[in-house]
């Protein structure tokens, strides 16, 4: 078995509340299997110029409450060529890395698993997204904060929109997935929820608010995943078709930052958690996650291979709530 004595922590992608939790618990998990943690700075970028600091439990002290990534993060074009990739392995090699824990989203484990291709350093990936979207967790850290962020905003909204009797289409993150979307339109009551899975049907969204007219319900909120792309057209649609004043929020990054929620904080040490115990087992290109309420791992590959699907219940059960 391979032996684990120099663990790699990094952040990469979008960032997500909860990351800190994760940077956390995996420099304490480890130094307390006696084991080196380097962690390197703004994602990939960090490998390829070998920007690093040594983690110690005193290097991750007071930071569990915070939103963001103390290792930074960035959008990294370089690591998507050759050079850029060997650099990074030869930072990894350098160093001894034998195990590199990349706490990110769907796109950080893709890069993870080209780059484990050109080195000995084993990859396991902390699912750290506020999209949740990815494959072999049923939810990703920072979830369920960007959830109450948004649900929070969003019943601001709706006093306004009941004083004004208007209809507010607020447009939530979520890249091209809905999980943001079902999740928040449910649980801030919206009278109508549009997910980019199914088409967005106009006639059917204008149906719907003369219906709530007729019934009295001059007031609404359309939850909007952003990757719809048109909630414009449907405002411009409600306005001509409909007697209802419109207005457009676009909630944008409130969503990502902020003091994680205990539950995005407990997945977060949970993960942590498994991910050093599996490098510790030798094992490698492993997806940690929360499998049926239970914290297991799949394989890289299949996570990365493999899409999610949106829980559709959640859309038909909110279509009885908004009646
Ligand atoms: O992946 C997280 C996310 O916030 C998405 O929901 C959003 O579409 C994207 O990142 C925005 O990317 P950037 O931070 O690069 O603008």
């Amino acid at each position: 078995m391979a032996k684990t004595k120099t663990i790699g922590v990094v952040t990469t992608g979008g960032d997500a509340p909860g990351m800190n939790a994760a940077i956390r618990a995996v420099t304490r998990v480890a130094h307390w299997k006696s084991l080196v943690v380097v962690g390197f700075e703004r994602g990939w970028e960090g490998l390829i110029n070998d920007n690093f600091r040594q983690m110690t439990p005193r290097s991750v002290g007071g930071i569990i409450q915070l939103g963001g990534t103390i290792l930074h993060t960035a959008r990294c074009p370089e690591f998507k060529t050759s050079e850029g990739l060997a650099k990074a392995a030869k930072t990894l090699n350098e160093h001894h890395v034998d195990g590199l824990v990349v706490i990110g989203g769907d796109g950080s484990f893709k890069g993870a698993l080209e780059l484990s291709e050109i080195c000995d350093t084993r990859m396991i990936g902390i699912p750290a997204t506020i999209d949740n979207d990815v494959y072999g967790t049923d939810e990703t850290i920072g979830f369920d904060t960007a959830v109450n962020t948004a649900v929070m905003e969003i019943d601001k909204i709706r006093d306004t929109a009941i004083s004004h009797e208007r209809i507010f289409i607020v447009e939530v993150m979520g890249r091209e997935r809905g999980f943001l979307a079902s999740t928040v339109g449910l649980t801030v009551g919206a009278e109508i929820i549009l997910v980019p899975e199914n088409e967005c049907n106009f006639d059917e969204v204008v149906k719907t608010l003369k219906e709530n007219t007729r019934k009295g319900k001059r007031a609404g909120i359309i939850v909007a995943a952003e990757g719809c792309g048109k909630v414009s057209e449907v405002a411009k649609t409600i306005e001509e078709q409909t007697e209802s004043e419109v207005r457009l929020t676009i909630l944008g990054y409130v969503q990502r930052g902020g003091s994680p929620t205990a539950r995005s904080r407990l997945l977060a040490s949970l993960f942590a958690e498994k991910a050093v115990e599996l490098l510790c087992e030798g094992q490698g290109n492993r997806l940690v996650g929360l499998q049926n309420g239970k914290i297991g791992s799949i394989s890289l590959e299949e996570s990365c291979l493999k899409s999610k699907p949106i829980d559709t219940s959640l859309l038909r059960i909110n279509e009885m709530l908004s009646i």
